[in-house]
């Protein structure tokens, strides 16, 4: 049986077309200025022509090439995505065959931006099981699909992109922990429209499902779960917040960042940050973060950081992980 696992390798890839908040100002009644001020983002890339597994092929062919693996030696390949291209095949299923790799388990995950935690928790159990040896594991999303671009609440927040990772098996504990919660949003706070079984024989009243959020309910339940799941995952582990190296939140508002810093008493310099250029990507968010990271050098060989991540669901989580 392994004990543990690791990260061999990380990959990303965002679409070339930018939005920036100029054009938003064409669309809603909004500023440059509110939404730099309330959220962070300065603009983001969307997908033109492309899909979700568009996206995820690029992504994981750069963890893949990364890592310096055969393809032939993955065995479990999961897709955190609320986006797919389709509701089934799902995107890992599409993926199998046109990335080459073999005949193995590979299916998609739905936890919405604490998607990439979620893979990364079942992964990272699944090769400590012994079962599973090389796990490819993505975040991608295609969040413009579902964006109400009428509705000034939401439309400024949200981006496309894709983040990818090699996780292999280890001697020594470097994915140290990872922990998942979920609780039931009864209340609507953040969902994506479905359609209603009374409606079975009707056409449904809008030719698109999009993405609802009260933002405030969803701001006060993200600055109170990413300090609780640092400091659990601190206090699991034995570990101070001066051990951590960075901490790669999830990218959905950078004063949710702010807030947790300050009730952390961490310094701001050691939150890693993207969402200036890329808004919230949900399930992309956190890989891609990552993989920034790294190739920009904010997180090196030996460095141990703590990633954490909510979102619809309600669900949240977050690993501690050494490079
Ligand atoms: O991945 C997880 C999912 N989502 C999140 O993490 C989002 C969490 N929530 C947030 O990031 C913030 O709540 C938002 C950025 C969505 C909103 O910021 P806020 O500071 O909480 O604003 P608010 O919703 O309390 O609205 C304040 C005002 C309202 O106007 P009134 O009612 O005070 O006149 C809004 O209508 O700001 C208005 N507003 C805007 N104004 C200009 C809302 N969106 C905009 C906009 N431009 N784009």
């Amino acid at each position: 049986m392994t004990r543990y696992s690791q990260i061999l390798g990380t990959g990303s890839y965002v679409p070339k077309r930018t939005l920036t908040n100029a054009e938003l100002e064409t669309m809603v009644d909004t500023t440059d200025a509110w939404i730099l001020s309330r959220t962070g983002i300065a603009s983001r890339q969307i997908v033109v022509d492309e899909n979700t597994s568009d996206l995820a092929y690029q992504a994981a062919e750069k963890a893949i090439a990364d890592a310096g693996i055969e393809k032939s030696a993955i065995d479990l390949f999961i897709v955190a995505t609320v986006t797919p291209d389709m509701p089934f095949p799902g995107v890992s299923q599409l993926l199998q065959r046109r990335l080459g790799l073999n005949t193995i388990t590979a299916f998609d995950l739905n936890a919405a931006c604490s998607g990439f935690l979620y893979a990364l928790n079942v992964a990272d159990k699944m090769i400590q099981s012994g079962a599973y040896r090389l796990a490819l594991i993505v975040g991608a999303e295609t969040l413009t699909k579902i964006t109400d671009y009428s509705d000034r609440n939401t439309c400024v927040l949200f981006g496309d992109a894709a983040g990818a990772m090699v996780i292999g098996p280890s001697d020594t504990p470097m994915i140290k922990d990872v922990v998942t919660y979920a609780k039931g949003d009864l209340e609507g706070h953040l969902t994506m429209d479905g359609y209603p079984l009374k409606q079975h024989f009707k056409t449904p009243d809008q030719d698109r499902p999009f993405l609802r959020m009260q933002g405030s309910e969803v701001f006060k339940f993200a600055t109170t779960a990413l300090p609780k799941t640092i400091r659990t995952l601190l206090k699991r582990n034995r570990l101070e917040l001066d051990d951590l190296a960075l901490i790669v939140a999830h990218q959905a508002n950078r004063r949710i960042i702010d807030k947790a810093a300050r009730t952390l008493d961490y310094p701001m310099e050691k939150m890693y940050l993207n969402i200036d250029r890329y808004g919230n990507t949900s399930a992309a968010s956190v890989p891609l973060a990552i993989d920034e990271a790294i190739k920009e050098g904010a997180l090196k060989k030996g460095d141990t950081f703590i990633t954490v991540a909510f979102g619809a669901g309600l669900t949240w989580g977050g690993a501690l992980i050494t490079l």
